[in-house]
């Protein structure tokens, strides 16, 4: 396996590149599937989820080539002819799930499995599946699989409310939706960023959507969607997490670029929260540009759906405020078990407490370097971030997770003056620490 090895201490200087969005890049490969032909995108980041999710295209009978360099790939999806995703690959991640839009959005029936717990909880895909009913699909679970089937090869279209707003729901529901023979309504969607650009992408592709980026989408179901070029968004996550970067290990007082992202995809409370440590920020076209103060402000933040603070930034947030002069509480209230990243922070010096979706985090902490395990995506770059700062070297363990969402994360940030590199090592040599489970 690898590990991350990163000596603190050294300050992030010059600027960081955004690269392309992996939320909004997997459903723009599942949205390929509808069209009768191929589909180009372009900016699509190179990381391990793209290529699970090229895979689980490839079962359904998909030919899929990525050209990394270019950061360009084609989905030929003239033969769909095999509608299942298996569970080897959706345990791998949950995303796979959309396969179930796609797939009964183009075939009219779909066996996909289900995707089991994950490292912060159970995440259920309840929605997912009341949804599609509601929408005239026959739902059965067959061996840990979906089975789902449309009486005459197509959904009927019908209205859903979703409780909680869901960003793969509403996803899995306009793949289904845009072919349905008649008209749907989500009620309480996702408007996220990511299912704004998807959704956009849908209606380049002839589908017809009205409500994008509101609370309420109506769709009237057409008979087929077009193949499309589309570019994928840059990545709102990495842009957050490379601001919180600067913020964390930049030199107070010296501007930081974090480039070529799309500064709007932030949300207000991000950026709202942003300024209140104190630092300043101009917001250009694709360019930010962010001056560490002296001293980092605590600014306490709970999670909400866009344009509310994202949860995945809030585990980056933490650490920041670990280097802030007080006490800050980080609320997640998206998920109420995201703080697996706590414990292995507390093993760097962390002063900090978990009590229900609420981690109390007083600082400000003179992180030491250790050993630590990643768990997921987000808690593995908070990681990165403390070791950045820590005094000696940390190892960061179990990088795959991280691999998953940042792309040449250790490169971009040698660039910008940090010490860090990926080494190999081998997991049973390793004490034997934290049972892991799934994401
Ligand atoms: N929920 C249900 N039932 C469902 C679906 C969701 O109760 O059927 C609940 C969830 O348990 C959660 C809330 O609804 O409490 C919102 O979950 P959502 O469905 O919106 O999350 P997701 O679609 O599974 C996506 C991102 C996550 C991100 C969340 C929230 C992708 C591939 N994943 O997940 O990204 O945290 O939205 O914004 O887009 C990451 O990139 O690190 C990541 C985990």
């Amino acid at each position: 396996m690898d590990k991350l090895v990163v000596t603190g201490g050294q300050p992030l200087t010059g600027s960081l590149p955004v690269g392309g969005s992996k939320n909004t890049a997997l459903p723009l490969m599942a949205a390929a599937l509808l069209a009768d032909g191929t589909t180009t995108l372009t900016n699509i980041p190179a990381l391990r989820d793209v290529y699970t999710f090229a895979n689980v295209l490839r079962v359904s009978g998909a030919s899929v080539s990525f050209d990394e360099s270019a950061h360009q790939l084609r989905v030929d999806a003239r033969r769909i002819d095999h509608p299942e995703a298996p569970y080897d690959l959706v345990k791998k991640m949950r995303a796979s799930f959309y396969m179930l839009g796609a797939l009964v959005g183009r075939c009219g029936q779909a066996r996909v499995s289900l995707p089991g717990g994950c490292a912060w909880g159970p995440r259920p895909v309840d929605l997912h599946l009341e949804g599609m009913k509601a929408f005239g699909a026959s739902i059965e679970l067959d061996q840990g699989y979906v089975v789902a089937s449309t009486p005459n090869g197509r959904l009927q279209g019908g209205s859903f409310r979703m409780e909680p707003s869901s960003v793969g729901a509403t996803i899995n529901l306009l793949l289904g939706a845009v072919t349905a023979q008649g008209g749907s309504r989500i009620e309480n969607a996702a408007q996220e960023p990511d299912v704004v650009a998807f959704g956009e992408t849908l209606k380049q592709m002839g589908a017809q959507i009205d409500g994008l980026g509101t609370r309420t989408i109506e769709v009237q179901g057409v008979d087929a969607l077009e193949p499309v070029s589309v570019r994928n968004t840059p990545d709102r996550i990495e842009m957050g997490t490379f601001m919180v970067a600067a913020l964390l290990a930049g030199e107070p007082g010296v501007p930081f670029r974090v480039k070529n992202g799309h500064h709007p995809h932030l949300g207000a409370a991000f950026k709202k929260h942003v300024a209140d440590t104190g630092a300043t920020v101009v917001y250009e076209d694709d360019v930010v540009t962010i001056t560490p103060p002296d001293r980092i402000r605590p600014t306490s933040i709970a999670t909400a759906t866009y344009p509310g603070f994202p949860t995945d930034l809030q585990a980056q947030w933490g650490v920041l405020m670990a280097h802030a002069d007080g006490t800050t509480r980080i609320t997640d209230t998206i998920y109420d078990d995201r703080f697996k990243h706590i414990p292995e922070l507390q093993r760097m010096g962390l002063d900090a407490s978990v009590k229900g979706d609420t981690a109390t985090i007083h600082g400000p902490t003179d992180f030491k370097a250790a050993t630590v395990m990643s768990t997921d995506l987000r808690a593995s770059v908070s990681l990165v971030l403390a070791g950045m700062v820590a005094e000696g070297t940390t190892d960061v363990l179990r990088v795959y997770h991280l691999d998953r969402g940042y792309e040449n994360l250790e490169q971009k940030l040698q660039q910008a003056g940090i010490d860090i590199h990926r080494e190999q090592y081998d997991e049973f040599s390793e004490p034997e620490r934290v049972a892991e489970r799934t994401a």
